[in-house]
């Protein structure tokens, strides 16, 4: 693993197993500094491809090494709207097969945005609270959308944003389409997080893996700051973490 300076921020790039045993680190670092001051290590989590192999690393700490996760509490970044939590492509389920199902977090603990709810805006706005009352997020892990989205703010989204019902763009949907059996079956609407939300964070760590994501990886890190490339709001956190893989850095 490297450090590359592209534009004005460093980024670490190397081979997938590097970034996430460094991501580990963190939060396995984080963990053990709240658990010996008695608090809980807020997370803020992603779903999608990208994190996957992420979570693996996290649970096999969690098996071989016993890192524990009783001290934990997550929110996740987004949902989809209308699917209900049992659906198998809502974010709830996913979170719980690919990381909550196989660590020893307290299911109460665990916060994922309601996927139906009766008012989705009044449900938003709880969520945003619920972050602040658990005296904001240390520790943001986040993935970047083909257009630069973060969470589900899709381009147009500003710095002063909060959590909100959002209507999905079209690459969205396209690129979700495989997913769920065609592109009718995906969800328009979900609630997602806020950039401000976000850009709360303690810490912000964004990974991207694939070639695929080279080109708006490469607008969010040292393009203009703005919300045609959500992404790109980061350069102004003063603690954020880019973390690419060779394809992704393009080198
Ligand atoms: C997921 C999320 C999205 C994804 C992004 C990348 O909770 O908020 O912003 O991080 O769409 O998705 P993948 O990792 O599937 O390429």
């Amino acid at each position: 693993m490297k450090k590359v300076q592209i534009g004005s921020q460093e980024a670490l790039v190397g081979e997938v197993d590097e970034l996430c045993r460094a991501l580990a680190d963190e939060v396995e670092a984080l963990l053990k500094s709240r658990a010996g001051e008695g608090k809980p290590a807020v997370l803020g989590l992603a779903t999608g491809s990208t994190p996957l192999p992420f979570y693996a690393e996290l649970i096999r700490r969690h098996r071989e090494e016993g890192l524990s996760f009783a001290n934990v509490i997550s929110f996740n970044l987004d949902e989809y709207e209308g699917l209900g939590r049992d659906h198998e492509r809502s974010y709830w389920c996913e979170m719980w097969k690919n990381l909550f199902d196989h660590v020893d977090v307290k299911p109460e603990n665990v916060n994922v945005p309601p996927s139906v709810a009766e008012n989705p805006d009044q449900a938003a706005a709880e969520y945003e609270a619920a972050i602040q009352a658990a005296g904001g997020i240390d520790w943001q892990l986040l993935g970047i959308g083909g257009e630069g989205h973060i969470g589900f703010n899709e381009k147009g989204s500003s710095a002063e944003s909060r959590t909100r019902r959002v209507t999905l763009a079209r690459k969205t949907i396209v690129d979700a389409a495989p997913g769920f059996g065609g592109e009718e079956n995906v969800p328009t609407h979900a609630i997602t997080m806020g950039v401000a939300t976000i850009l709360e964070a303690k810490r912000v760590v964004l990974m991207a893996r694939g070639a695929s994501k080279k080109e708006i990886v490469h607008r969010a890190i040292s393009g203009e700051v703005g919300p045609d490339v959500p992404a790109s709001f980061l350069q102004k956190h003063g603690n954020v973490g880019w973390f690419l893989d060779d394809d992704a850095a393009g080198s």
